[in-house]
């Protein structure tokens, strides 16, 4: 279909240019369609405010499955629920096509927050610095925890964090730390996903708080 489209447009292309862009796929209306996503998720998907999650680069297929998951509730979240119920079947499908086509943009090199040194609540637990986290993260995200049976997450989101887009596996690379924190801490307390087989929710259950933050750091930086 999509080559039948091509062959289509390129034999048009001497006749009308617009026709080319017609032919690829629905980007365009995504991009119309993604007027009231940019206040929180940026232009071009790349947001800057480090709690929304960047939505540029990520697999057509888990951006859709996500935005009907928020529709149905199966993904818990109000806002993004109230939003997602407002999109036809035909918007969401253009929108994750828009979105996928972008290129994620490059986090800078990770801080820890302030009040994170402030250990005069816990001072028998010692803090870890960032280089520490970014290695116990790096190690996570390539061996699992075997201590606390926690998967490897390369076999699913692969060896640069870039996930499986058949298999709606999303991407991690270069996403915000602090949404990657709060996320993994949704799956951890049961907060963002309804279904019971959730495979992270399962899988981020069996962390610490520390392996979250670690691992979210390192995903932060990988490109
Ligand atoms: C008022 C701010 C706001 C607006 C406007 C908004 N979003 Fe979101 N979006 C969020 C937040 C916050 C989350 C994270 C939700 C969570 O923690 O589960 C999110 C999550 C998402 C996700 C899941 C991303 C992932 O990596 O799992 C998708 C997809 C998404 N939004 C698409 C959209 C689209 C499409 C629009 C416009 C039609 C839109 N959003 C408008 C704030 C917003
Ligand atoms: C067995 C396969 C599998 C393994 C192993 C796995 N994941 Fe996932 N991951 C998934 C799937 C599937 C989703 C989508 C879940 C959904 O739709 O709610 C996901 C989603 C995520 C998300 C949410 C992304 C977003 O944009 O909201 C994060 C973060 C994440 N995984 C991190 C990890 C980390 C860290 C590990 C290793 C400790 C890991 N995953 C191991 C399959 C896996």
């Amino acid at each position: 279909m999509k080559k039948k489209l091509l062959g289509l447009s390129l034999s048009l292309a001497f006749v009308s240019a617009p026709c080319i862009l017609h032919a690829e796929g629905n980007t365009n209306a995504g991009k119309d369609k993604t007027a009231s996503c940019q206040g929180c998720h940026g232009e071009n998907g790349n947001s800057s405010a480090p709690t929304f999650p960047k939505l540029a680069g990520q697999h057509a297929s888990y951006l859709e499955k996500q935005l009907y998951a928020f529709k149905d509730g199966s993904r818990n979240n109000a806002m993004m629920s109230a939003i997602a119920s407002a999109l036809t079947d035909q918007d969401i499908a253009d929108i994750a096509e828009y979105y996928a086509s972008k290129k994620i943009s490059v986090n800078g090199a990770p801080s820890l927050p302030p009040d994170d040194d402030d250990d005069t609540q816990k001072p028998t637990m010692p803090k870890l610095t960032m280089p520490e986290l970014l290695s116990a993260g790096s190690n996570i995200y390539r061996n699992g925890d075997i201590v606390h049976e926690v998967s490897a997450c390369i076999a699913c989101h692969g060896p640069n964090g870039e996930g499986n887009k058949p298999a709606a596996f999303p991407t991690l690379q270069s996403q915000h730390a602090d949404y990657l924190i709060q996320t993994l801490t949704d799956f951890k307390n049961g907060v963002r996903s309804t279904n019971p087989d959730n495979m992270m929710a399962m899988i981020a259950k069996k962390m610490t708080d520390e392996q979250i933050k670690a691992v979210s750091y390192q995903l932060s930086t990988m490109k």
